[in-house]
């Protein structure tokens, strides 16, 4: 039987690939993004700011909250999780930088979140 834990990252993943997937709409649909490229860069720009700190933000409070703020070493799962925020925080340069690098990112930015998912869900290291 397949456990809660499976399902929880199962339904994280599914809702990680939707809103990647109409943050595109939103802005390819109609042309959107040609016809206003500073308006998309400032957009995406602020979304991309304000979703880096509120996961941190959210984060740090649950640690807290999970009493494993003070002088405890980190466990492997959370240094995990650091590691894919810090890496989401720098790919947003890469495709400005690289466009060859814009199209892989459909796959990239699900996988992290997945395996930041797994490592809080099943906090394996
Ligand atoms: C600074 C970076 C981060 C910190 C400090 C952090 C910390 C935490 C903590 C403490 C929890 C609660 C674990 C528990 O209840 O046992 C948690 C849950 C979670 N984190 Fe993060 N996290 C970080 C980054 C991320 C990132 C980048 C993602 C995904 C893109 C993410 C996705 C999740 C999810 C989906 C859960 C909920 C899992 C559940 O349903 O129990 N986290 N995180």
């Amino acid at each position: 039987m397949l456990s809660y834990q499976f399902y929880n990252l199962v339904h994280i993943l599914g809702i990680i690939l939707i809103m990647m997937a109409l943050g595109g709409i939103a802005l390819t649909a109609g042309g959107a993004a040609e016809r206003n490229p500073t308006w998309t860069r400032r957009s995406v720009a602020v979304l991309q700011g304000m979703g880096i700190f509120l996961i941190l933000l959210g984060g740090f409070g649950m640690l807290a909250r999970l009493g494993i703020m003070h002088g405890s070493g980190w466990p492997g799962w959370l240094w995990v999780k650091v590691g894919v925020w810090a890496t989401l925080a720098a790919i947003a340069f890469l495709p400005y930088r690289f466009p060859a690098t814009a199209r892989p990112l459909l796959l990239v930015v699900p996988a992290l979140g997945g395996l930041a998912a797994y490592m809080a869900i099943y906090k394996p290291l």
